[in-house]
């Protein structure tokens, strides 16, 4: 035989190993990660971090179940969101079901820097064990489209910043200095699968996760040593609002089930998908270079062509 193939052989053998350790080690961790009830940090070590929970854009959705789970593993909660009757509602459930003391903050994180001041005022004097920085949305209607299609792009643009981005790096400002104080803390960032790429039709959105994820792992480096826990949480498709309400399955988590397993793997994992079947998807889907085939003109032109048929019609709420 010719001596090329030896070394195409070799080359042969080194990625088949190289691919083999990388599915292994995908495997370990996530049976340490979601699997083992026996690693989870448990409910006395969230409850040493602080007495209270933080949690913005409470009442519906993923924040509602960490809201709830949060505090039914025994800390108090301060929700934070627009609709003042929906909060109030929501504080009582919590009271009621979890026998947690609740405050309540009116806020709309659309706004700029104004808005900050009343919150950090107000969380001031709390002993604050764990932020939750979930606020997030996409355009106004729960549709995705191309960048001009939103019904007034500029503002479109600003709300999205403004919540998406500025919420999380400002929450986190207002927190972070009395969790370095005390030694310990964990903030939560919530972001998502698209944060992996671009992704058309999603584009603001998309880049608004990308930066969620990338602030959160650099903080997190910085801060790790002096006791604070950060956690980028990164879902693939849960039932909420956001997402229409789509039908819950195995690829579709329930938002109960999805804050209790995300909680179970904090303090195992600094970026997660948050549950099992999540992160098998993620790992596919980035096994696939599935992404790099969402950029291509052809499905562009696939999704648009979808997207038109669909037509504006607006969903109605249930
Ligand atoms: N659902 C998914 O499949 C999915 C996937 C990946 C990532 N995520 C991320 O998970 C997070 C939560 O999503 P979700 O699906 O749970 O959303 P959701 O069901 O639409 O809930 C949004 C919550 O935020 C509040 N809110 C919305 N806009 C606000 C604003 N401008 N100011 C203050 N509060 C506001 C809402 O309450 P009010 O209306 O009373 O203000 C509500 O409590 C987001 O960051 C999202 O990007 C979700
Ligand atoms: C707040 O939520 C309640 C209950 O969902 C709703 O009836 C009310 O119109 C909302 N208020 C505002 C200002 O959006
Ligand atoms: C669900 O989303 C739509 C579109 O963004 C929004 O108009 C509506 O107020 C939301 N419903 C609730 C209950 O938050
Ligand atoms: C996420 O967590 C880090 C950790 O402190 C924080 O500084 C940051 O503001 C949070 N938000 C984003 C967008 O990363």
């Amino acid at each position: 035989m010719e001596p090329g193939w030896d070394a195409l052989r070799a080359l042969g053998a080194v990625t088949a190993a190289w691919l083999l350790l990388r599915v292994a080690w995908g495997v370990g961790r996530a049976v340490y990660v979601y699997l083992l009830p026996q690693v989870r940090r448990g409910d006395p070590w969230l409850r040493s971090q602080g007495a209270w929970a933080v949690v913005t854009g409470a009442t519906d959705g993923i924040g509602k179940a960490y809201a709830h789970e949060l505090a039914r593993r025994g800390l108090n909660i301060v929700l934070i969101s627009r609709n003042l009757s929906k909060l109030e509602q929501e504080a009582k459930e919590i009271e009621q079901r979890h026998g947690r003391t609740t405050r309540v903050l009116q806020a709309d994180f659309t706004g700029g820097l104004e808005i900050y001041e009343a919150i950090e005022a107000e969380l001031q004097e709390l002993d604050i064990g764990v932020l939750v920085n979930n606020v997030g949305m996409r355009y106004f209607c729960n549709r995705i489209m191309k960048l001009l299609d939103a019904e007034d792009p500029a503002k479109a643009l600003a709300d999205i910043v403004n919540c998406n981005v500025l919420s999380v790096a400002q929450m986190t400002r207002i927190v972070l200095p009395q969790m370095v104080a005390r030694g310990r803390g964990v903030i939560i960032n919530l972001s998502s699968e698209t944060e992996n790429g671009p992704w058309p039709f999603l584009a603001a959105y998309a880049a608004t996760k990308a930066f969620v994820g990338s602030f959160s792992r650099a903080v997190g480096a910085e801060y790790l040593s002096q006791g604070i826990t950060v956690q980028t949480v990164s879902p693939l498709v849960v039932s909420t609002n956001m997402t229409n309400r789509m039908k819950i399955g195995l690829l579709v988590k329930d938002p109960r089930d999805f804050a209790r397993e995300a909680l179970d793997t904090l303090g195992l994992s600094s970026h997660t998908s948050g549950c099992l079947s999540h992160a098998v998807q993620h790992f596919l889907l980035s096994f696939l270079l599935l992404r790099l085939f969402l950029l291509t003109q052809w499905a562009v032109k696939v999704t648009s062509m979808v997207l038109s048929l669909s037509g504006p019609k607006r969903r109605k709420e249930d």
